[in-house]
């Protein structure tokens, strides 16, 4: 892609729809609330740019240390899509929703389904969870010997993803004898948890997830850059997209960088204006995935009881994912009317890859007939321009990030864009928002309940036996 086409090709921020001059004093924000900021977003971005790679902040350089693994990548993919006909990944969190959102957004909506000659890469699905019914039915749509199995965790340790391995391992050496380990891939850390020892013990394929590199902020190492090379995408594109931003994200200026403003707008919202409520609806179904990818994003990193200087808060908002036009018939009404406590942020798509016109007909009844000669583009974006106004008209505060197409870069450009929006936020509010302990405390819970013999789970399991009682009378 050339300069300028890559400037074309910029995705943008448009903050117009929650600014006092559009939604009214009562409830929208002013330029001179942001430029209050000026001085916290400096240090902010200071802090970020002093600590870069370094800490939990491996992924800012992600698009620059690459070369080496992306030849690997790419050379391990192609074998992958020779050899197989399909491809799993086994993941759960930050293993997993960026992949799944990333093929969402740039392979045919129905790629699974296509014939193989037409889908031209394996069929590829992401098992996210632990649901027996979910792995059987797996288990009958895929013809194990050809298939191939990413099994992804940074930890090496996630009881729902090692479970899977455990099953598919075994499923695999009934299946293909022998050869069972040249059916699995491992991308795991080079040393924590037990996923690196089976692979070395079992002389797997392995791809290392930088150990800077935290689960959710991670979609743009092997974790998702594997997947997505399976299936055909282009990762240098998805990489460029990621440099492009980051080169737009070096100015500590609130107005001069895209994420800083961002990250104050949403500072603002969550500590001045009790906006505890983020959704993301993008008007396109390509990026459905994304909003998904999004909310664990915000979640896991902004949500903490405590800072970094150790005072008790309760920080966060919470993300919420809606798909436009479908959730107008669904949520719109409680985003118009119900509490002021949301912030929406529309994605909006410029250029589809394909027109789709309305045919003319039913002219007997000129309400429908109105529709024909139209496209099915004109009118999703007229149903965006319609809900964007129907906030702005109940003084309801509204953004929207523009991708003036879906491309690998623009999906590069928007991931890192929430990234570094994120790692802000976390500044301004000084918390560690690459950390995720309430996580953990379930994870630790959980391994308890199945009596996992480590002191560790079985303290836990005595802490357990401590809890407050259920009650029958609260059971009907
Ligand atoms: O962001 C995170 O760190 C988490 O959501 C993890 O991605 C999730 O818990 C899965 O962990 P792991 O990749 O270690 O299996």
């Amino acid at each position: 892609m050339d300069a300028n086409a890559r400037v074309r090709n910029n995705i943008s921020l448009d903050v117009n729809h929650l600014m006092v001059n559009m939604v009214g004093h009562q409830y929208g924000m002013s330029a001179e609330q942001i430029d209050a900021y000026q001085n916290a977003a400096q240090d902010a971005h200071q802090a970020i740019t002093k600590n870069r790679g370094t800490g939990w902040l491996g992924w800012t350089e992600l698009p620059y240390n690459q070369d080496d693994i992306l030849a690997e990548i790419e050379e391990t993919a192609a074998a992958v899509r020779k050899e197989f006909d399909t491809f799993v990944v086994l993941g759960i969190g930050g293993s997993a929703l960026g992949p799944i959102a990333v093929q969402q957004a740039l392979k045919h909506m129905h790629y699974n389904e296509l014939p193989a000659e037409k889908r031209n890469g394996p069929r590829l699905y992401v098992e996210d969870n632990i649901d027996p019914e979910r792995m059987e039915a797996l288990l009958d749509v895929i013809d194990i010997k050809k298939t191939c199995f990413n099994i992804i965790t940074k930890s090496g340790a996630t009881a729902e993803t090692m479970s899977q391995y455990l099953i598919i391992s075994t499923a695999l050496k009934e299946a293909v004898g022998d050869s069972w380990g040249k059916h699995i891939i491992a991308t795991t850390d080079k040393e924590q948890g037990n996923l690196i020892r089976l692979a070395l013990e079992h002389n797997f394929k392995i791809f290392y997830i930088p150990s800077t590199v935290g689960g959710r902020f991670s979609e743009l190492t092997p974790v998702g850059l594997l997947p997505a090379a399976v299936c055909g995408i282009d990762i240098r594109g998805l990489l460029e997209g990621a440099k492009a931003m980051d080169r737009r994200c070096q100015s500590s200026q609130i107005w001069e960088n895209p994420a800083l403003l961002e990250a104050v707008i949403q500072y603002i919202a969550m500590e001045e204006m009790d906006i505890n409520v983020h959704v993301m609806m993008p008007y396109a179904d390509s990026l459905k995935y994304m909003a998904d990818w999004f909310c664990q994003l915000w979640a896991e990193s902004l949500g903490k009881n405590v800072t970094r200087k150790g005072m008790a808060v309760n920080f966060g908002q919470t993300p919420v994912k809606a798909l436009g036009v479908t959730d107008q018939h669904s949520q719109l009404q409680l985003y118009t009317e119900g509490p002021y406590d949301k912030i929406i942020t529309f994605l909006h798509v410029g250029e589809f890859s394909t027109t789709v016109e309305i045919p003319h007909g039913c002219e007997e009844y000129p309400n429908v007939s109105f529709l024909g000669g139209k496209t099915l583009n004109a009118l999703i974006d007229a149903e965006y321009r319609g809900t964007q106004y129907a906030l702005l008209r109940s003084g309801r505060m509204s953004q929207t990030i523009h991708l003036p197409a879906v491309n690998a870069h623009s999906i590069g450009q928007l991931i890192y864009f929430l990234e570094m929006t994120t790692a802000y936020v976390g500044e301004l509010l000084d918390i560690d928002a690459f950390n995720q302990p309430g996580v953990e405390e379930s994870k630790i819970a959980s391994y308890a309940v199945l009596g996992n013999p480590d002191e560790k789970f079985q303290k836990k399991q005595e802490e357990m036996a401590n809890a407050p009682k259920e009650l029958k009378k609260f059971i009907l």
